[in-house]
């Protein structure tokens, strides 16, 4: 199927009135976005293997002893092939391709943002197989779970958890808004929340990762783009708590609201990333009691800071914590600050990089400001991304946007790399 016959079946799922999308982990619209891909992945004839983790491989098994290139499957004996990339990683057993992104979304978020990673490598298959072309290594299409971080607080979770980038011990005991807990939420869809963790049987079986994405700016001025790196940014919550009280009778001198502190450190926040060349967002906020006639009783605040080293962005951090602080003295509010998570800059890999410049007649290279699984992945796999222009340069928004021509040409570029890494 074309790119443009894959998109509109997952283009409903999801989408909330305003027409961003609300698909967050383990939710009726994260099933429903689980089950079209576990349908294309039938129709495709591809093996589904759902993980440890919650994150889903549809993987093409092209082998004629029906190695089915999941993780757990022996890995093939030196064959006599020409060494390359992916053999001088692994020494010939890390030999699957793997492709494919996430479908959860952010709150109100856009189509795009990981399902267009996900369309294209089923489409990039298509291409594949419409010219003929079959593989000689496991090539594999990878569905991340929690990617964006949505609903259980850490972004790249499935990721964070396959690779060992998280305590599983932590990530059990995660929880979203409504206080249910990662592991509960994963047992109610029928997985064991004792065996999440790592898996180096998966990863020992994985040559490289090649992740599709929208891009989340405006810098690409053509159809396709190459990653060269991602920021370092982390996500750190404050907790300010002062004395709930009510709006009319008590004193400005008596009180200790913690909105206070928390509006001071919002601003903060912006001064700081200027000071620094960095980005700040606090774009979420929880307030209890949350009544139009009460003080608060407690302000929970989340901050995102990213920046191109990881120098600029704990010196922004220091800066806004140090604001907060004092201004939590003044109010008489306590302050508490956590850091939630944290990815250092991710440089891909510089020979898959050039390669993927190479095969597609020397695409621009770029930088991201944007958290992929891709860069957790790198820490472990030769990993490399692709990026399709985005002419709003909007992205976790209803008004992310990709061209169908763009699209099209990224999973035309898609089935070129793929083509160039697993049939060889
Ligand atoms: C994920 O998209 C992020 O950059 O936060
Ligand atoms: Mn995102
Ligand atoms: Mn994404």
């Amino acid at each position: 199927m074309s790119f443009e016959d894959l998109w509109p079946g997952l283009l409903p799922v999801g989408r909330a009135r305003g027409g961003g999308y609300r698909r967050f982990s383990w939710t009726e619209a994260d099933r429903e976005c689980r089950a079209w891909f576990a349908q294309e992945a039938v129709r495709r004839g591809l093996t589904l293997e759902r993980d440890r983790n919650g994150n889903l491989v549809a993987w093409w098994d092209t082998s004629a002893d029906g190695d089915s290139g999941a993780p757990g499957d022996e890995g093939r004996a030196d064959d006599g092939r020409r060494p390359d990339l992916l053999d001088d990683v692994g020494g010939g057993r890390r030999d699957a391709v793997l492709t494919g992104s996430h479908l959860d979304s952010v709150p109100d978020g856009g189509a795009y943002d990981g399902p267009l990673g996900v369309v294209s490598a089923l489409a990039a298959i298509d291409l594949m197989r419409e010219r003929g072309v079959t593989p000689s290594r496991p090539l594999g299409v990878a569905v991340f779970t929690e990617e964006e971080g949505a609903r259980f607080g850490v972004a790249c979770l499935g990721s964070r958890l396959m690779t060992g980038a998280i305590d599983p011990d932590r990530a059990r005991g995660l929880r979203d808004g409504d206080g249910v807990s990662w592991a509960d939420a994963i047992a109610a869809e029928g997985y064991d929340p004792g065996a999440i963790g790592p898996d180096p049987a998966f990863l020992g079986r994985v040559g490289c990762f090649v992740e599709l994405h929208v891009e989340q700016g405006r810098v690409l001025d053509a159809p396709v783009g190459v990653g060269s790196a991602i920021w370092p940014h982390g996500r750190w919550r404050f907790d300010f708590t002062g004395q709930g009280n009510h709006a009319g009778t008590t004193l400005l001198g008596d009180r200790r609201d913690p909105m206070l502190p928390f509006a001071r450190t919002v601003l903060a926040a912006r001064e700081a990333a200027e000071r620094y060349d960095a980005v700040a967002t606090m774009g979420k906020v929880r307030v209890t009691p949350n009544g139009v006639n009460a003080i608060p009783s407690e302000v929970r605040a989340w901050l995102d800071t990213r920046a191109p080293d990881d120098a600029a962005v704990r010196a922004t951090v220091a800066a806004i914590a140090a604001v907060a602080e004092e201004a939590a003295g003044w109010h008489g509010v306590d302050v508490g600050l956590s850091e939630e998570s944290y990815t250092e800059v991710v440089d891909f890999h510089v020979d898959l990089r050039d390669r993927l410049v190479k095969t597609l007649g020397g695409a621009p290279v770029l930088p991201t400001g944007a958290g992929h699984d891709a860069g957790i992945l790198s820490a472990h796999v030769p990993t490399a991304m692709l990026f399709v222009r985005n002419p709003t340069g909007v992205s976790h928004a209803p008004e992310e946007y990709a061209e169908p021509a763009d699209c099209r040409a990224g999973a035309e570029a898609l089935a070129a790399v793929l083509t160039d890494l697993a049939c060889r």
